[in-house]
């Protein structure tokens, strides 16, 4: 009955599919370029990969943490380079595929808990950075856990869910912005992925990008209003976002709490001083305000 669902909605929606072969959305050639695996490591910072894909005291990318969603529990898979229950016999295409597409190398769909839907607009040259990283982890023969899921148990139903939810494709720059404010939008929105947490969603679990950073509700912490609003953050200076970006410190001189101190942590807070205050120029100056 659901993949009936699935066909009969394939065809009205053919269009959404075929923006695939935009032109950003390149083809992965199928040997791999020749990436910067520090530049790598950086990106792989900002967009937190550790956090998901490391157990608490666990070998680094091995796997095992527990991710709590209006779902259920997803464990983050082991993605170091031990070949059976890592990701060591990838290759570059199927990178590609897994981070635009959200798709395996045996076919199957990711669920947009590995957050995808915002790394489908990294640029082709940071891929190849990253994947020259992947490739550094040192691998660790330990197998990856089931996921404890209430609802989707079947991946099936996530092929309708990226054509109506999945926006991909690298992001191109805005020709209205300047450079600094282009740059500031694509780590926000594709590497640092503020919007998983700070956008709220539809019934479907998709990001309502018209809303973007407004706030979510969702667990496991809600992602308080970050837009400029003057009920949400306003009137925030760019030395308030620096000491948040840097230090992980509030205008009332609270440390920020939660999940968001490690986002501070292990990635605004390494990033170089230009980053940031490209973060901060698009936050204050490029994203719409939202009332809270
Ligand atoms: C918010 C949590 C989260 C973050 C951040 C995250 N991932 Fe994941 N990732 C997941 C989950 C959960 C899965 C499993 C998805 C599934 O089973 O459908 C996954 C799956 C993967 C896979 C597929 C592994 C396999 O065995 O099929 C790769 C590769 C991967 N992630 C790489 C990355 C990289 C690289 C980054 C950083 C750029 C990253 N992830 C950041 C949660 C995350
Ligand atoms: C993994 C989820 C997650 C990601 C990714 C994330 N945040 Fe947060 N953020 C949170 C949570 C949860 C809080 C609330 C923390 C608290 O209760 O102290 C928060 C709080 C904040 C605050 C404090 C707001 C206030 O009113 O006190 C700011 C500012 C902020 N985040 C900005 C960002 C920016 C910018 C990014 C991207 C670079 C980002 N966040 C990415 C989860 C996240």
């Amino acid at each position: 009955m659901l993949l009936a669902l699935v066909a009969a909605l394939a065809v009205p929606v053919a269009g959404a599919a075929s923006a695939d072969s935009a032109p950003a959305d390149s083809a992965p050639a199928v040997s791999a370029p020749a990436g910067d695996a520090a530049r790598g490591a950086e990106l792989a910072a900002l967009a937190n990969c550790a956090s998901c894909h490391t157990a608490a005291g666990g070998a680094p990318y091995a796997g095992g943490y527990a991710l709590e969603t209006p779902y259920g529990v997803f464990h983050g898979p082991n993605i170091t380079q031990d070949p059976d229950h890592g990701i060591g016999g990838w290759t570059w295409p199927d990178f590609v595929d897994a981070m635009r597409r959200g798709r395996s190398p045996d076919g199957r769909h990711y669920y947009p808990a590995f957050p995808y839907p915002s790394y489908t607009k990294l640029h082709d040259d940071d891929l190849a950075d990253l994947w020259a990283f992947v490739q550094t982890i040192a691998p660790v023969a330990q197998p990856s856990l089931d996921h404890a899921l209430t609802r989707y148990r079947r991946r099936s139903v996530l092929g309708l869910w990226k054509l109506l939810e999945l926006d991909r494709g690298a992001l191109r720059d805005d020709p209205r912005l300047d450079a600094e404010l282009n740059r500031g939008r694509y780590l926000v929105e594709a590497v640092a992925h503020c919007g998983e947490c700070h956008t709220p969603r539809n019934g479907r679990g998709g990001r309502i990008d018209r809303k973007a950073l407004a706030g979510s509700e969702l667990p496991p912490e809600p992602g308080p209003n970050i837009t400029p609003h003057e009920d949400a953050l306003g009137g925030w200076t760019a030395d308030d976002w620096e000491a948040l970006l840097d230090l992980g410190i509030l205008p009332d001189g609270d440390f920020v709490g939660g999940e968001m101190m490690g986002v501070v942590e292990h990635g605004t807070a390494v990033i170089s001083a230009e980053d940031r205050r490209a973060i901060a120029r698009w936050l204050m100056e490029g994203v719409a305000p939202q009332p809270p």
